[in-house]
């Protein structure tokens, strides 16, 4: 069972990669221990997948070296992508901020991919336990799996990180980078719900299902995004909050404006003068949701009566709460819900051109695996494809 290229998980960047080796007439196998090939595309976007975003660059990823993704992302863009959709027939719609979305499943995508495998003589083998990895002497590689054993000229470790161990993902890629001595940047949890500590969540927990929409998010390292946020009986999610946790280091508190398109301040000085009798929770209801409104006089403790009896230190407490709420969550709900893994291979030990290891030749990782992370909206699969793809040319 010997082949030019055997690349181990069968998901997108795994996929993409078989797809170009074959097409340059490489003998090519996925092998994946999943009983269902490409899992992750199967759930992503609800069902639909947003299989990139039109704005794809460079700043939306984050790496120890930002610049690595550069050069992949230029030799396989979101439109090259596109192409192929389109070359598929395959439905699809901008949903917001430049994702695309399937009109109809993403069980479109896996077809197309299976599809192009087929068309290029790749074979895909799925239930296939991987036991360990050797390389040998003359340079190849042997796969040692439950069902024998597999050689390659070539090995692409295309395995992914460790979020949603359920679906069978795992640090394979992590440890096959420990056995060649190839550094591995520290992983961790992203684009994952936060969770409070029990203080803050007793005003907050009550809220759980109510969204806002948008809000504009806050790291300590000043990265922001625009977002919804929804709370969860154990914090706080959505869009906004997945993309900052991301940013987010343990210890550090994250600042929330609850009403950016107002001043707060600005804005109760002028419902105080507009409309002095009505009562601060009715106020608020006109800017925010009305639990929240509720939740944040209950928390700042003040007294829910005429907005014209609230003193201008109130007011400006209440400014604060709403305009920049300083909150520190205690953890996120790591890799169980997290739809990323940060870290992983590291960069500086691949070539940004090929993804083969600048120290062991022959061995390549590609997607998840490597030490680039996408914001949400798209651009973790541009990532899949953009490196699966360049990796394809070489291997
Ligand atoms: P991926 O994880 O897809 O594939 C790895 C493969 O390796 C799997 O098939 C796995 O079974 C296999 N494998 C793992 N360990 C193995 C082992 N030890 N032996 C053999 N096989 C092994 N991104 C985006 O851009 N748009 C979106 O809509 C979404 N939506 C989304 C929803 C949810 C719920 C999640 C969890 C994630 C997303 N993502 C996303 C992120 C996206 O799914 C992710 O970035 C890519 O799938 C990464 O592709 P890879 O091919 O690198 O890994």
């Amino acid at each position: 069972m010997s082949y030019d290229v055997v690349i181990l998980g069968g998901g997108a960047a795994g996929l993409m990669c078989a797809i170009e080796a074959g097409k340059r007439g490489r003998k090519t196998l996925v092998l994946d221990h999943a009983s269902k090939i490409a899992d992750k595309i199967r759930i992503s976007g609800g069902g639909r997948c947003n299989f990139t975003n039109i704005n794809s660059a460079p700043d939306k990823f984050l790496s120890q070296n930002p610049h690595f993704c550069t050069s992949a992302l230029k030799r396989y863009t979101q439109n090259d992508f596109i192409d192929l959709v389109k070359s598929h027939g395959i439905p699809y719609h901008e949903k917001t901020l430049g994702q695309l979305f399937c009109d109809d499943s993403a069980q479109d995508i896996i077809d197309m991919l299976l599809a192009e495998c087929a068309k290029a003589g790749v074979k895909v083998q799925n239930e296939t336990p991987i036991e360990s990895v050797r390389k040998n002497d003359d340079g190849s590689f042997t796969v040692i799996t439950s069902r024998g054993n597999y050689d390659g000229l070539a090995l692409v470790i295309a395995t992914g990180g460790p979020s949603i161990p359920k679906m069978g993902s795992s640090t394979f890629a992590y440890e096959v980078a420990n056995q060649f001595n190839i550094n591995v940047i520290p992983p961790r949890a992203g684009l994952v719900p936060l969770v409070f500590d029990p203080i803050i969540l007793t005003y907050t927990k009550e809220l759980s299902g109510v969204s806002v929409d948008p809000v504009e998010v806050k790291s300590v390292s000043g990265k922001t995004f625009r977002e919804a946020l929804l709370f969860t009986h154990k914090g706080i999610s959505g869009p906004a909050i997945l993309q900052i946790s991301s940013y987010w280091q343990i210890g550090e508190a994250i600042t929330i404006n609850l009403a950016p398109d107002v001043v707060a301040i600005d804005w109760l000085k002028q419902q105080k003068n507009t409309q002095p009798k009505s009562k601060l929770s009715v106020v608020l209801s006109y800017l925010l949701p009305k639990a929240l409104g509720e939740s944040i006089i209950a928390a700042l403790k003040i007294e829910d009566g005429r907005i014209a009896d609230q003193t201008d230190v109130t007011l400006k407490a209440l400014a604060k709460r709403i305009g920049a709420w300083e909150v520190k969550p205690s953890g996120s709900e790591g890799y169980r819900t997290a739809e990323v893994t940060l870290g992983g291979i590291d960069t500086k030990e691949l070539s940004s051109k090929t993804m083969e290891s600048n120290t062991v030749p022959g061995l390549y990782f590609i997607g998840e695996a490597v030490d680039v992370t996408g914001h949400l909206g798209g651009y973790n699969f541009q990532w899949a494809w953009s490196s699966g793809w360049c990796a394809g040319q070489f291997v």
